[in-house]
């Protein structure tokens, strides 16, 4: 059964009618069913083997009781900083199964990981790669290192999620990579452990996954003859999921690109998946303020903004959005632009859509579970939405909305 949908009229979460949890915990609010978490993170990790390390990519949406029923399920995870870090430590993640990407790594975060004793650093640059070396030495300990390659594969989606491209700050070129490899005694606190890449996020097409997976076994095939033992090939995250009509890869589809482009090599398979296991299961939860017509443009605006779900103003990207209470779609005259808020004319959901909406009336914007409250700010000083996660049929906040105390209290007690 797909996570939303609507019995007796009304949209619901799994059991759990929305207009429901929206009474109880008010507007904006984001609302993820744990039921769909699960069935992607299983149907992922049995696709993929028991043998491969299935990293969720925290970013994507990091509430700590989101992490501790992933950490619960066996998921490993993928940081990007010691915030993310303290959450997966603080949910119960095991060190042994982080991973940890990101260009710009401080000399605190790498403390704090070696410290931690994860599995992975994914070090992007020669000068990251000293740096973890100092840093290992210092504490006496070999830091396990996968050097990040820049396959320069084109991934074909938004410009602004591409990381695999050589204009991209992301990852290594592979020549330059396969020296820095073949040069590992220049860092003894190293241990080179892993091949790295990921080279974009939303791919709809898993050609260019195949093709950077086949420039990673070269690169690995080439180390192995120079005698150089690589345990683990990291080949990102970066499935795409249905939005609005794309056609998107099936975990099983993934599997088999990802193993045949591997088979028969003696290494462990690594992903680091975001929005693949949770952007279906969430959606943000509005309610219609006002009705405007502007000589014949009309608007629909709701208590949510670009502060809260930015994706559509950032990258121009496509959001279902459904009436709670289930109703006949207007005539082609009556589309609108679905906007927040916020001061700036970027501040929109949806723009000339078809949607029946009146004053009052409670609207899911669907697909908002990745990159959703994750990217959510305090823009024109607005408090943050809670999250409510749903299990069956019962509905539990895991994050409350913040206050007016929450806004003002670090400049309050600056310290
Ligand atoms: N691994 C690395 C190194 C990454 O940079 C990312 C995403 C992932 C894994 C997870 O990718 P996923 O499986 O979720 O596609 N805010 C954007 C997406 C940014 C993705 C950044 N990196 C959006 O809302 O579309």
């Amino acid at each position: 059964m797909r996570p939303f949908h609507y019995r007796e009229g009304i949209l619901r979460a799994d059991e759990v009618p929305l207009d429901q949890v929206a009474a109880r915990f008010g507007t904006p609010v984001y609302v993820y069913s744990e039921m769909a978490i699960h069935e992607r993170y299983t149907a992922f990790s049995h696709a993929l083997g028991p043998e491969t390390l299935l990293c969720y990519a925290v970013k994507a949406s990091s509430n700590l009781h989101l992490l501790s029923c992933l950490a619960h399920w066996g998921a490993g995870f993928d940081i990007v900083s010691g915030g993310e870090l303290a959450r997966v430590l603080r949910a119960g993640g095991d060190p042994q199964r982080i991973v940890f990407s990101g260009v710009g790594k401080s000399r605190e975060e790498i403390a704090a990981a070696l410290n931690a004793g994860i599995f992975c650093l994914n070090v992007e640059s020669e000068a990251e790669l000293e740096r973890v070396d100092t840093i290992a030495s210092e504490l006496g300990c070999r830091a396990p290192v996968a050097l990040r390659v820049n396959p320069d594969v084109e991934p074909g989606t938004h410009r602004y999620i591409a990381t695999g491209l050589r204009e991209s700050k992301f990852g290594i070129p592979m020549a330059q990579a396969e020296n820095l490899y073949l040069a590992a005694e220049r860092w003894p606190a190293i241990d080179f452990r892993g091949i790295a890449c990921h080279i974009g996020s939303q791919l709809t097409d898993l050609a260019p996954i195949a093709e950077a997976a086949r420039k990673v076994r070269g690169l690995y095939e080439r180390l192995s003859k120079a005698g150089m033992a690589i345990s683990h090939l990291d080949l990102g995250g970066g499935v795409g999921i249905r939005y609005h009509d794309e056609q998107v890869p099936t975990p099983a589809d993934y599997a088999a690109v990802l193993h045949d482009a591997l088979t028969g090599l003696p290494v462990r398979l690594v992903v680091e998946l975001g929005r693949s296991i949770v952007g279906n299961a969430g959606v943000l939860l509005t309610r219609v303020e006002y009705l405007k017509d502007n000589e014949g443009k009309k608007f629909c605006i709701v208590d949510a903004a670009m502060n809260d779900l930015l994706r559509p103003s950032l990258y121009g990207a496509w959001h279902d959005i459904l009436p709670v209470q289930e109703a006949e779609l207007p005539a082609e005259t009556g589309t609108l632009d679905v906007v927040g808020p916020i001061c700036e004319s970027g501040d929109f959901f949806a723009r000339g859509r078809l949607l029946a909406a009146k004053a009052g009336d409670l609207l899911a914007i669907l697909g908002a579970g990745a990159y959703g409250f994750a990217m959510a700010s305090q823009y024109n000083s607005r408090l943050r939405p809670p999250e409510v996660l749903i299990r069956g049929n019962e509905a539990r906040l895991i994050r409350r909305r913040e206050t007016l105390a929450d806004l003002l209290a670090p400049e309050e007690n600056p310290g």
